[in-house]
């Protein structure tokens, strides 16, 4: 078992890593349930996992109740986000009381959401069942639904009192899931650590394949990271928080350009933007070449798009810098993109010139 501390004063809380941890989280969720039912909120896609917590909580003397939701981005959705606090009101949940987000990005963003605002902030635990979930969304509080006018634009910081990561609850997440699940992982030896991009090299096909040992220590590498840097800048107003947008910038015009869609998965987003952000930052002068490439060629060896071709994107450079103005990082008219100086050298740069930008996509391969 490995228990990583998120650090934010009386706001701390555990991450918790152990394989199995969800046919015993019932140890960990009982001192928050108070006696009473404790609400699961998940997806369709879900229900084997939710057998085995509720067995788990029964186990423990806890009540349960669950509220499945139908899976996917769609459910990240203000029709959603009353239909879910309607059901959480309706079952007499408490500010005291503590929901669990029982699934992966989507579930965790809603109810972490629903439960900031619901009677003014209600208690929270994340038990995410997604590499992504697990390595990023769950940890630092960052919680959201979608609107007409793009993605994560409604939202609230609002952190869960515990994460409880059972690994191996990824053993039946499709192939194509753990990639893009992967993509961020890689992202924290990219952001600041090129011993931990060095490890991913070697590691990378073992940690996918499923191997216990290379997954459980990428996940609590990662969490590690995730923790250090939320617990310096909890709200990304200091720089820091930032650097976890790295590849995000350039990902989320491809992920418009593919409409949000199931054609391209957020981590395979993240993947081509960070192959570019390191290709651009190369293009400038800023980073060697040679790593830029060897960010790239890593990307390509785990099957991850490491560019605008991979990615499948046809829209010119001037299409794809559009997409990247509806950002919620622009700021006064400028955007801050993430360039590196080289591998685990990642920066913030809010000078950069977006019709070069635009010029660098269109000399890119197709
Ligand atoms: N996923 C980026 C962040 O939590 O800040």
């Amino acid at each position: 078992m490995t228990t990583i501390t998120v650090a934010l004063g009386d706001r701390s809380y555990p991450v918790i890593v152990e394989n199995g941890l969800l046919a015993r989280a019932g140890d960990h969720l009982a001192p928050l349930s108070r006696g009473r039912t404790m609400a699961i909120v998940t997806d369709e896609n879900v229900l084997p996992h939710l057998a085995t917590l509720q067995a788990a909580l029964h186990d423990a003397g806890v009540a349960s109740e669950a509220i499945v939701l139908p899976p996917g981005e769609g459910t990240k959705s203000w029709a959603m986000l009353e239909t879910l606090t309607d059901r959480l009101l309706a079952l007499g949940i408490e500010r005291g009381d503590h929901v669990v987000a029982l699934g992966g990005g989507v579930i965790g963003d809603l109810v972490g959401f629903a439960c900031a605002i619901l009677k003014r902030g209600c208690g929270f635990v994340q038990v995410p069942t997604t590499l992504l979930a697990q390595v990023d969304s769950s940890v630092g509080g960052k919680t959201a639904i979608n609107t007409r006018a793009g993605k994560n634009l409604i939202g609230a910081f609002h952190q869960p009192a515990l994460v409880l990561v059972d690994p191996t609850t990824l053993d039946t997440l499709p192939p194509r899931q753990v990639r893009a699940g992967y993509a961020e992982v890689v992202k924290y030896g990219l952001i600041d650590d090129p011993d931990f991009f060095a490890w991913c090299e070697a590691n990378a096909p073992a940690l996918i394949a499923g191997d216990p040992q290379a997954r459980n220590h990428a996940i609590a590498q990662s969490i590690a990271a995730k923790a250090r840097i939320v617990g310096e800048d909890e709200y990304e107003t200091k720089g820091r928080r930032a650097l976890l947008n790295l590849g995000h910038t350039f990902g989320h015009a491809l992920e418009a350009e593919a409409g949000f869609s199931d054609r391209l998965l957020h981590g395979e987003g993240v993947a081509a933007g960070m192959a570019l952000a390191y290709a651009f930052s190369a293009e400038q002068g800023i980073c060697p070449p040679e790593d830029a490439a060897r960010v790239r060629t890593h990307l390509a060896e785990v099957r991850l798009p490491d560019g605008l071709a991979a990615a499948n994107s046809r829209q010119s450079g001037g299409e794809l810098v559009a997409h990247m103005m509806h950002d919620k990082k622009m700021n006064a008219g400028t955007l801050p993109f993430l360039l590196a100086r080289g591998i685990g050298r990642t920066y913030v740069d809010k000078q950069v010139d977006l019709a070069t930008v635009a010029a660098f996509l269109d000399r890119q391969p197709r």
